[in-house]
């Protein structure tokens, strides 16, 4: 039986390990610990608090103090750390709030399980497991190999290079005290509960809402796509199975163009639609409610500064020492995430409210078309 702090697990891979893991481990111990900053919803975690299936504390991963007495009172012996900043878009804006949650706020937490654990960690079983990204290892040309976890780190953004950092210090950590530590560097996850300003939640809701679909540059990027309840599954074998110290990669084995991906996104709300005349009643807005091919709301915008051309993650580690396979393949799980979003309204309606409204009039309503 473990004793588990998730931090992050109001966010949305978070959230989406706190379902797996309490339906998975119902004796386990859950406590979740989070800032609640524009990308934590408590809405996605309430049904596991209001059923006592885990606690929930207000905090920042920085206050070291705090959390070392809530990892000793409570007995805590995994800490499982989703908790970041993670749009590269607003590392771009404001580069230090990046630095003080995900190179900081990390080495407080490592400070933590440090103090509470003591120089017995490793004999008592605990583990300190740090939810990176494939991100730190740059970008690839069309032809690279994919990234191993042996790939030198050259992260391009903010985000990456504070992912980056985070990295080192919880290697620093295993290394120079004995913290009983793993790392996992995933590629681009999706699937319920994701903050809508992420390229594929943005396009659905777009979409429903009539809204243009904005593309960065030719929208020829590649990403690694990886459904959540995989990489979920993922962090389960490596907290079960993995030696201390170990680092692993975690994709999802698909290389499409961001403008394939929510192309097909966009046939699915079509046929969604097509198949249920209820849909045009509750989103007038969208060309689907009309008829007219969902596609036709793409516009391609100024590509971001930096933007990476392309992420490929070989999980061939994962896959031959853990058994890890995907479950869910790219096309079923685009169809299950469109038919989330279509059936959890009142979640993203919740959340697309307040500053993130503000934010997307800034990003992409003020910002001219290319072409
Ligand atoms: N989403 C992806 O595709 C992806 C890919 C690779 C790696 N990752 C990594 O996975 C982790 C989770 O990503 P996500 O997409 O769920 O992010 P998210 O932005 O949806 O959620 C982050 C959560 O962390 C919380 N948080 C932020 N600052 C905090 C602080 N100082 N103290 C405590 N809580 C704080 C937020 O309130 C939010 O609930 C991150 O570390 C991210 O870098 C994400």
């Amino acid at each position: 039986m473990r004793r588990l702090l998730v931090t992050g697990g109001a966010g949305f891979i978070g959230a989406n390990f706190c379902h797996y893991w309490c339906a998975a481990h119902p004796a386990d111990r859950v406590v979740v610990l989070d800032a609640l900053t524009y990308a934590g919803n408590l809405a996605s975690i309430a049904p596991l608090i209001d059923t006592g299936r885990l606690r929930f504390v207000h905090g920042d991963i920085g206050e070291r103090e705090r959390l070392a007495a809530l990892i000793a009172a409570e007995t805590l012996d995994t800490v499982v750390n989703f908790a970041a900043e993670s749009h590269v878009d607003r590392s771009l804006e404001d580069p230090a709030t990046f630095l003080r949650t995900n190179v900081l706020g990390t080495e407080a937490l490592l400070g933590a399980a440090r103090d509470a654990w003591g120089a017995q960690a490793l004999q008592r079983g605990c583990r300190f497991h740090h939810v990176s990204t494939d991100e730190v290892y740059g970008s690839l040309s069309a032809s690279a190999a994919a990234f191993t976890e042996s790939t030198p780190y050259a992260p391009n953004s903010p985000y990456a290079a504070s992912k980056a950092a985070a990295d080192h210090l919880v290697r620093a950590y295993g290394h120079s005290y004995g913290l009983p530590c793993t790392i996992s560097n995933c590629s681009n996850n999706y699937g319920p509960y994701q903050f809508p300003e992420k390229l594929l939640p943005l396009s659905i809701l777009n979409v429903l809402e009539g809204r243009p679909l904005p593309i960065y540059g030719d929208g020829l990027q590649i990403r690694d796509w990886l459904h959540v309840s995989d990489h979920c599954r993922a962090i389960e074998l490596i907290l079960a199975h993995s030696a201390p110290g170990e680092t692993w990669n975690v994709g999802g084995s698909t290389q499409d163009p961001n403008l394939t991906v929510v192309g097909l996104l966009c046939e699915l709300v079509d046929r969604a639609f097509a198949a249920d005349g209820a849909l045009a009643a509750r989103f007038p807005q969208s060309p689907a409610a009309a008829g007219r091919a969902s596609r036709s709301l793409i516009q391609h915008v100024r590509d971001r500064p930096g933007h990476d051309r392309r992420y490929a993650v070989d999980s061939g580690k994962i896959r031959e020492r853990l058994g890890f396979s995907i479950g869910t393949a790219l096309a079923p799980g685009l169809e299950s995430t469109v038919r989330w979003y279509l059936g959890n309204e009142a979640w993203w309606r919740g959340v697309v409210s307040g500053e993130y409204r503000e934010w997307y009039a800034r990003q992409y309503a003020a910002r001219p078309p290319d072409g």
